[in-house]
């Protein structure tokens, strides 16, 4: 675990550990959690608790890019945390996510509910593939 007065970054998982389309929550520091979620080979950290009543968004539905309470219905952004349908109050919190050659999956969050945000989707390293083609 890294950290200073500002955040904490923390492994919380491997990428392995989230089928596609799946979400679980991971605790981060010494009290806060994380959900992240796995979507088209990307994987996005946003807050757990919806910003309306504070429903579990673990329970909610995931569908493509965004997930719907499971409560009374207000959808998210899950790279972005924006809200995206009432009644949420706002939007969610969104992590900066890095993953290492290893697959895993480090994430960073503000001490004091700051937000970190990141540019890019986080991926996987990749490593370079030869392609190769037939000639006729
Ligand atoms: S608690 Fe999520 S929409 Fe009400």
């Amino acid at each position: 675990m890294e950290s200073n007065e500002n955040y904490v970054e923390q492994v919380v998982c491997n990428q392995n550990d989230l089928n596609d389309n799946e979400m679980k929550v991971f605790d981060i520091g010494e009290d806060q959690k994380v959900l992240v979620v796995k979507q088209k080979g990307e994987i996005n950290a946003i807050g757990t608790k919806c910003t309306h009543y504070g429903a579990p968004l673990a329970n909610g539905a995931l569908s493509d890019g965004r997930i719907r309470c499971p409560w009374h219905g207000a959808c998210f952004n899950i790279k972005t945390g924006d809200i995206e349908d009432f009644p949420g109050f706002d939007s969610l919190p969104c992590y900066q996510v890095t993953i290492s050659k290893k697959g895993d999956v480090k994430c960073r969050i503000g001490r004091r509910g700051g937000v970190y945000r990141r540019a890019q989707p986080a991926r996987a390293p990749t490593t370079p593939t030869l392609r190769l083609t037939a000639e006729t």
